[in-house]
């Protein structure tokens, strides 16, 4: 059902409009959830209701015309204001705050006018805002995906004052909850232990989940949340919001329980040393928020998630994946051309459709045979590669897989000639000593100098190679040195002004280079937001591929990401588990392999061949279908998830042994999602050359309400055990 706007709103331009005797209401609706903003007495803008679908428009007048007198109304003091300013007489966290040219530190903003108009996917509501005082307009913008449940918000801020404001706040909304009790899951970890869920109460006062890192911002916390409403998050059941914010940088969610019980959720910007000069006539614009609120728990939240990422978001988000043989763990920095001309063979044999090239590959002055020297010089080591890129290039062709490179062009060693010859296009301050993140700089991407030069390391290795078909764009290292040579005394504007210059050349290269799969990676999940997967298909999790950990890493992920978007690499990381169960554990994910074929038995390589192949057929569960989180190794020591195809006539089930204890109770995995009236073929796949499965439920048919209801025994008190079957419909 298309959202409403219920009325046709009156008051436009007046700034300092007087309430009428009924609130001007403004629905943003989904299928299942409500949004509804009412302008006050005050003739500013409140939220009146967010929660399940109202079945009835008088009701929705109502929640209205309450939110002024009632349940978080009553005073000024307590109503809640949409796009609350700072300053003014609500003492909570503002969503924006301006100090005026004339210093004045005060912003209240009045409803202008509101309009919606459809959009892909879904209708977009645009609500103006004025200050009364100043000429600083606020446009709210709201993008309802009806099917999806998903709601997208963001705003854009612009002035007409004489010379620049500074924001010290811009939230890209803030949003009211009023229940008997809140509990939040974040997500957080660092190198190689990303996205580790953790949950606690929220009670009287404020919880701030934030990052300052800059560039590989999401290292030690993603910008993801969850907040179980009344109760604890589960997986099935309870109410749930689900927030992400799209910004690859440094971000700030502020979640407070007020005097009154009532919760405020900010997601924002994180605003630390980022006090913003903004000039006349310039736009702001936010970040978007995503988030959808579901009554069936995490598992419909993901859901609803993986289905807007797909349609409206994600690069390529309706596409096929490749999949591929990666040389980072198997050689490091150490490969010639005659290795990496043998690995290319080894991935055709694979069975995997494309070879990338990692780290290690470039610089002459400074060959790049360590990581302390030779980023930024973007030509391949003459000693090492003679024949540069395009001889990598022809020798992929001539195994019959396709070629993939890895760049970090945001980067520079200080041993580099791009250093050399451009300290003034790094960011570090000119009176300080320098300090490193893995020996490395980072660009000043605020410069639109530097910007010409990041889209230059693309466009030239693609012109001189134009059949290269992927990317994989690493960031290593944190903002360090945190000083703009380019931004002069508007220091304040580095960290926006970064990313906005990586969205500018990322943009560029979408424009460019429309078919080319790009990879995002930053040291392992540093990065993962929203606003990259625009220009990314797909995103590296982690550095750490022990399957085990593996597990949790991408049950964390898979929360907000599909699995088309998660790449998931075989290693030899954890050598006690079996080569079966690391292939597992990735085939739930984008498939990949990074480790020395020659060092499989016959039967390992066999087994991997095969399994590349089976991966390839789930696609239609996998990739583009719906995934329910069956068994989670948070709560016991397994861990099992089904996909299943859109039409439901396919399901895949993986699950996995982790630790189990001894004689340990083994309970039925119940499936999810299948047509409780068909009936579904049973067969496990993934098995090694010459095992016959163990499954009792092996090749035969049951229906889809037994497998549901009954479920299957597909768990052992095995360590490190692992049992991928397919469900095909009869
Ligand atoms: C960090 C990445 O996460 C790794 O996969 C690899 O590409 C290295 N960087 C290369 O330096």
């Amino acid at each position: 059902m298309k959202s409403i706007l219920m009325a046709t709103l009156l008051a436009c331009g007046a700034a300092t409009a007087v309430a009428a005797a009924e609130p001007e209401i403004i629905r943003i609706s989904t299928d299942a959830t409500d949004l509804v903003l009412s302008v006050g007495r005050t003739g500013r803008l409140y939220q009146a209701y967010y929660g399940e679908k109202l079945r009835h428009d008088a009701d929705v007048a109502l929640v209205a015309r309450n939110a002024h007198v009632g349940a978080g109304g009553g005073s000024t003091e307590n109503q809640w204001e949409v796009c609350a300013g700072g300053g003014n007489e609500s003492h909570f966290d503002p969503a924006i705050a301006v100090t005026h040219s004339d210093g004045n530190p005060s912003t209240y903003l009045y409803y202008v006018s509101s309009t919606s108009k459809p959009v892909d996917g879904g209708t977009q509501t645009d609500i103006v805002l004025r200050d009364d005082k100043y000429p600083l307009t606020v446009t709210l913008h709201y993008t309802a995906y009806e099917d999806e449940d998903v709601i997208k918000t963001w705003s854009d801020i612009t002035h007409d004052e004489k010379g620049s404001v500074t924001l010290t706040a811009y939230a890209s909304t803030l949003l009211y909850f009023d229940r008997p009790a809140y509990y939040l899951t974040e997500f957080s970890g660092d190198w190689a232990k990303e996205v580790q869920m953790s949950s606690q109460r929220l009670r009287y006062g404020k919880k701030v989940v934030d990052t300052k890192l800059g560039t590989r911002a999401a290292m030690k916390v993603s910008p993801f949340f969850e907040v179980g409403l009344g109760s604890p998050v589960e997986e099935n059941r309870g109410e749930v919001l689900m927030g992400t914010l799209g910004w690859t940088g440094n971000f700030r969610f502020t979640f407070e329980v007020d005097n009154l019980g009532n919760l405020r959720v900010i997601p924002a910007i994180n605003p630390d040393a980022s006090a913003y000069a903004l000039e006349r006539g310039d736009v702001f614009t936010t970040p978007e928020f995503i988030f959808t609120l579901s009554q069936g728990g995490t598992g419909e939240g993901s859901r609803n998630l993986h289905d807007w990422a797909r349609k409206y978001s994600l690069r390529d988000g309706m596409g096929g994946r490749l999949t591929l043989l990666n040389n980072w763990e198997n050689t490091g920095f150490n490969f010639d051309q005659q290795r990496l001309t043998e690995l290319m063979q080894e991935a055709k044999h694979l069975g995997v459709d494309l070879f990338l090239l990692d780290d290690g590959w470039f610089g002459n002055k400074y060959p790049r045979s360590g990581d302390n020297a030779g980023l930024g010089d973007w030509e391949a080591t003459r000693d090492k590669l003679p024949g540069g890129v395009p001889a990598l290039v022809a020798a992929a062709k001539q195994a019959g897989v396709e070629f993939g490179i890895w760049i970090e062009p945001e980067m520079v060693n200080p041993k580099s000639e791009l250093f050399e010859e451009h300290p003034d296009w790094v960011i570090h301050y000119p009176n300080r000593d320098l300090y490193y993140y893995r020996n490395q700089l980072v660009l000043d991407l605020s410069n639109p100098e530097v910007q010409d030069f990041v889209f230059g390391v693309i466009d030239k290795i693609m012109t001189e190679n134009p059949d290269i078909v992927y990317f994989k764009w690493d960031c290593n290292s944190p903002i360090t040195n945190i000083y703009s040579p380019y931004l002069g005394k508007k220091q304040g504007n580095l960290y926006v002004d970064y990313v906005r210059g990586l969205y500018n050349v990322l943009q560029r290269v979408d424009e460019r280079y429309p078919d080319v799969t790009m990879m995002l990676c930053s040291g392992g999940g540093g990065r993962c937001d929203y606003e990259a997967l625009k220009y990314f298909t797909e995103f590296w999790c982690s550095d750490n591929t022990d399957p085990v950990e593996r597990l949790y890493i991408q049950w964390g992920f898979s929360q907000f990401f599909p699995a088309k978007a998660m790449c998931a690499h075989v290693t030899s990381w954890n050598r006690a588990a079996s080569v079966k169960f690391r292939t597992d554990v990735a085939s739930m994910c984008k498939l990949g392999f990074d480790m020395g074929l020659q060092g499989l038995s016959k039967d390992e390589l066999t087994f991997c061949q095969q399994a590349v192949s089976n991966w390839k057929s789930f696609g239609p569960a996998l990739l583009d279908g719906d995934q329910y989180r069956l068994v989670s190794p948070y709560e016991t020591n397994h861990m099992a998830v089904n996909y299943v195809s859109k039409d439901r006539k396919m399901a895949v089930l993986f699950a996995y042994d982790i630790h189990p204890r001894y004689a340990e109770k083994m309970e039925n995995v119940r499936l999810q999602g299948l047509d409780p009236d068909r009936n579904y073929k049973v067969e496990e796949t993934n098995l090694m050359p010459g095992a016959r499965s163990s499954l009792s439920a092996n090749g035969k048919v049951y229906s889809g309400d037994y497998l549901m209801k009954v479920g299957l025994s597909v768990f052992t008190t095995g360590q490190m055990r692992s049992r991928v079957v397919r469900l095909t419909a009869q």
